[in-house]
């Protein structure tokens, strides 16, 4: 602040001083005028540091400590003693207050424990304001505890630390806790520049300049002295005696020149003034308002002494003369002058309005001639309304204390003592009736606010911890995936709220300390409930908000339960699952069937069937966009079913050739295969394959096949398998065997192994014409023509093969006969022989007694061989020759053995009888007696 003053009127003699803060004015002669000096100091921050380094040393000299005697408070083992109680401190310096403390070592065997210890100088309703949390001291202040001595250090003093310290310490004992009370009473001050002894002559160069301060300072302290802001003398004094009219003067102490008192301005030497005090006066309006001053004058000027013959106050001029404020109707009713034996003035003014604000100034006129003096400047007054305001300031010293501090402010502080009230929801609150109000907690929806007494009360808006807090979103309604998205939140609060956003399950937290949270692009996954948490000094309320952000389906993925084999009607759950808001709808799909669609991701088998085996999937879509799963194989096992046999090549299948069997069955996992010929197992093995390279007819048969897997087993039909083959073995017979008479008839037949069966033909000599067909020929009244060979073909679609018979046809009599002539012949023959043999050995026996058996016929075969090698049974034509004779004779056919029999002597007449064919060759190799003894047998190969 700077204050000016100007001379009014310009008379020789003014006096008028005019000085901030609390001088003690004396009758001085000299006008002085008051600056707050504000030296350049460039300091670099180092040298700041300095600066700060070398005031804590030189503190000591600028501390005065008033009472240094130790004070013991305390009781009951309990007590703090401070070093001294009073310091007084020069502005900027640096001071320590020291104390020890004591308390009892142990409280019911609990040994004590001190948890915390700070100094205070504010406390109410027992919550002490810890000094390193008080804005105010900011950084100034620092606590040294060594053992149970403590020290407080406040740098940087100002004039606003005058109060009194205390110091507390809290111990784990119950109750257990100390103040020092009362406590350390500092008080700071500024040095000032004060005119030396009043009543000074005008250019009275015995007048001195006084450096001054409330705190008596050290007498050897230093001094220095700055004349219009450069300095001009160091010593020891604290005066200046040779200063200079219209020049500022203003004094430092060495080693603390940062601190220099505010400067003078000498203008005059006269003992004619005016002294306001307060020179600045802050009153509300509609208050009443006292301005005070002290006025002096030179009793005696000339051998005349002098009278005060009117006083007045004025504010404004007209035609450069003051107005008596008196004939101001403004002031009408609202005036009151008053004038104290001591020169002391007053000016009441009641009923303030802010049109009252002005600069008041005191004139008195004396019985001199020109003198009369206006003291100026005058009494600032400002007239406003109080406009109290709950200032609130939180502090946690520890969680033993803590507190929020109330104060009742206002932009105008009168000069008067003013009384406080406190309100708690509009109830008084006890014990509160000063400035600062301590809260411990404030529960929500408390309102508390302070007021004012006096002519008309004020009271101050509420303070009160944050309303619930209303949150809203924009834009509202729904909510799209990578959309701006912002909430908002307000809250009623006093002090207005901080806010903060959390998001539930979210570490850390959100950043934003905005009453705002934005979104630029909105993601799913910034879905969730949120928080806003409206805070002020006196507590806070959060609010939620769940935002859900709407968004196409993602992250889809499809399972089936059970998960692994699924075996045939059991249940079986497929399942299908997005992340999706609003909710999916799906779609389900075996291939490229539809199945089901709705909301549930749900597929449901109660008993599944192996048609059900097959790939699914499913797609999951909403409103804004769709999406589609993998595949799944859903893969039913079951036992072997539909199991059948085939054979490659199918039908007619021709030996030697290369055949498949082939046996299928539909089965999971796939099936093992047994093969069976009939019921012989064949092989066994995971193929379902039978391979013949070659086969042969001996391959024919009926096939089938097991087809089994660990669920069960199932047998195929049978399949015949026929194998082909040409006609083979083929035979040829005739019936009757033998010569054929010519007239007789005969059966040929033909024979063979064939598949399918062969059919025949029949061929007579080199002919290509067939004379007959089927298996059978039969031959009626044969001519001799007729004999020959016959070729008998068997044929079938895989062949053909043929063998040859020769038929020979004999003569009916002719050449029967020749026969029987040559045989009659032969028989004589024969008998002649036999007959002299026979009479030959009966001479013998005569005399001998004793004969030999005589082979006497000789039998001749001769084989008709067939044409076919295969042909292992010759034709055998069988002559019969039949006798009439008692003497059965052995024939023997194929045998070389002779055949015997007994032979009568006297038969020597042999007659032929029958000649028989016998096409039978089992026939023609039996032996065959006649049971009548006349007939011969005879067997005769039957070559011609
Ligand atoms: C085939 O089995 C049946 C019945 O078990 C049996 O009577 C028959 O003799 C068997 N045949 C062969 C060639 O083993
Ligand atoms: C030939 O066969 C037919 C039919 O089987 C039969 O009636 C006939 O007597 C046979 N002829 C001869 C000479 O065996
Ligand atoms: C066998 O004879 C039947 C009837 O005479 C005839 O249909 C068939 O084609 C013949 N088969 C052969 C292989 O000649
Ligand atoms: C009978 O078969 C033989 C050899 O198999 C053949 O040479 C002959 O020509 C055949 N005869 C007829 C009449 O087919």
């Amino acid at each position: 602040m700077r204050l000016k003053m100007s001379v009014f009127p310009p008379v020789s003699l003014n006096i008028s001083l005019v000085s901030l803060g609390c001088c003690d004015v004396g009758d001085t002669g000299l006008v002085l005028t008051s600056q707050e000096t504000s030296f350049s100091h460039s300091h670099s921050p180092t040298e700041m540091r300095g600066a700060a380094v070398s005031l804590t040393a030189a503190a000591s000299g600028f501390v005065v400590l008033l009472l240094t005697v130790p004070v013991v408070r305390g009781y009951n083992g309990w007590g703090v003693t401070y070093t001294s109680t009073k310091i007084c401190a020069l502005k900027g310096s640096t001071v320590e207050m020291n104390c020890t403390y004591r308390f009892p070592s142990r409280i019911n065997s609990v040994s004590t424990k001190v948890e915390e210890t700070f100094w205070f100088t504010k406390a109410s309703n027992n919550i002490y304001a810890d000094l390193r949390t008080d804005p105010d001291y900011s950084d100034r202040v620092e606590y040294r505890c060594k053992n149970n001595d403590c020290t407080l250090r406040i740098t940087d003093l100002r004039e606003s630390d005058s109060a009194e310290y205390k110091f507390r310490f809290i111990t784990n004992q119950p109750g257990g806790s100390f103040t020092g009370s009362p406590g350390v009473t500092l008080s700071v001050t500024g040095l000032q520049v004060q005119l030396s002894s009043p009543g000074v002559r005008t250019y009275d160069r015995s007048a001195e300049l006084m450096c001054r301060s409330n705190c008596r300072l050290p007498d050897h302290t230093s001094y220095i002295w700055y004349k219009n802001q450069k300095e001009i003398l160091r010593r020891k004094l604290n005066s200046l005696n040779n200063f200079e009219l219209r020049n500022h003067y203003s004094c430092a102490v060495q080693g603390h020149e940062d601190f220099p008192s505010s400067s003078l301005l000498v203008q005059g030497q006269v003992n004619w003034g005016v002294t306001y005090a307060p020179a600045q006066i802050c009153a509300f309006r509609g208050s009443t308002v006292e301005m005070n001053c002290t006025y002096r004058f030179p009793s005696r000027i000339n051998s005349v002494s002098t009278k005060v013959e009117e006083t007045f106050w004025f504010t404004k001029l007209q035609d450069k003369e003051p107005v008596d404020l008196r004939t101001d109707s403004e002031y009408a009713g609202r005036l009151a002058y008053s004038r104290g034996k001591n020169n002391d003035c007053t000016l009441r003014i009641t009923d303030l309005r802010a049109s009252d604000s002005a600069e008041y100034k005191f004139r008195f006129k004396t019985n001199l001639p020109g003198g009369s003096f206006t003291g100026s400047p005058g009494v600032t007054l400002s007239v406003t309304d109080p406009q109290l305001q709950v200032r609130v300031r939180r502090s946690t010293v520890n969680p033993y204390s803590t507190w929020t501090e109330l104060t009742c402010h206002s932009n105008c502080q009168p000069s008067h003592h003013l009384s406080y009230t406190w309100y708690k929801n509009e109830n008084s609150v006890e014990g509160g009736e000063e400035k600062y109000f301590h809260l411990h907690t404030s529960g929500p929806g408390d309102k508390y606010h302070c007021a004012i007494g006096g002519d008309v009360p004020v009271r101050s808006p509420p303070v009160y911890a944050p309303e619930f807090p209303a949150v809203s979103v924009s834009p509202s309604g729904e909510i799209v995936e990578g959309s701006p998205v912002t909430l908002n939140c307000s809250s009623n609060a006093s002090p207005a709220a901080n806010y903060t956003w959390y998001k539930e399950d979210a570490n850390p937290g959100l950043p934003s300390l905005q009453k705002s949270l934005s979104f630029g692009s909105i993601k799913s996954s910034d879905s969730g409930r949120y928080y806003c948490r409206a805070e002020n000094e006196l507590g806070w309320m959060s609010a939620p908000t769940v935002i859900v952000v709407k968004y196409a389906p993602k992250l889809l993925s499809m399972s089936a339960t059970p998960s692994g084999e699924i075996v045939e009607g059991s249940s079986v759950n497929l399942t299908c699952s997005s992340d999706a808001n609003p909710a999916a709808n799906y779609t389900w799909y075996k291939g490229n069937q539809t199945l089901l669609q709705g909301p549930e991701g749900f597929y449901h088998f109660t008993s599944i069937s192996s048609e059900d085996r097959g790939f699914y999937r499913c797609k999951a879509e909403n409103q804004f966009g769709q999406i589609n799963s993998s595949s799944l194989l859903v893969d039913v096992q079951y036992a072997p079913k539909l199991v059948s046999v085939s054979a490659s090549p199918s039908g007619e299948i021709m030996e030697g050739s290369s055949v498949n069997l082939t046996c299928s069955s539909d089965a999971n996992p796939a099936a093992n295969y047994t093969w069976y010929k009939g019921n012989q197992t064949l092989l066994q093995g995971p193929e379902g394959f039978y391979h013949f390279t070659s086969i042969s007819s001996e391959d024919r048969g009926f096939y089938r096949c097991k087809a089994e897997n660990q669920f069960g087993q199932i047998n195929s039909s049978s399949l015949l398998v026929d194998v082909e083959y040409a006609p083979r073995l083929v035979s040829v017979s005739a019936s009757p065997s033998g010569d054929i008479v010519e007239g007789s008839s005969v059966n040929l037949t033909c024979s063979s192994d064939a598949n399918p069966a062969a059919n025949y033909t029949w061929y007579k000599g080199g002919g290509d014409s067939p004379q007959a067909s089927g298996q059978t020929f039969a031959i009626t009244g044969i001519r001799a023509e007729l004999g020959g060979n016959y070729y008998c073909e068997a044929r079938n679609r895989r062949g053909r093969r043929n063998n040859t018979l020769h038929l020979n046809v004999v003569a009916d009599f002719p050449e029967a006969w020749k026969s029987a002539v040559i045989g009659t012949i032969t028989v004589v023959v024969l008998a002649i022989i036999l007959l002299s043999a026979f009479l030959l050995i009966k001479e013998k026996i005569t005399s001998k007694q004793s004969s030999e058996p005589v082979q006497r016929i000789v039998y001749s075969e001769k084989c008709l061989h067939s044409q076919s090698e295969e042909q292992d049974d010759p034709d055998y034509t069988n002559i019969h020759f039949l006798k009439n004779q008692t003497d059965p004779v052995c024939s023997n056919i194929g045998l070389a053995g002779p055949c015997r029999r007994d032979e009568e002597e006297d038969d020597d007449s042999v007659e032929y009888t029958v000649v028989k064919f016998n096409s039978s060759a089992p026939r023609a190799r039996s032996q065959e007696i006649q049971e009548d003894p006349a007939t011969l047998y005879s067997t005769i190969k039957t070559s011609f």
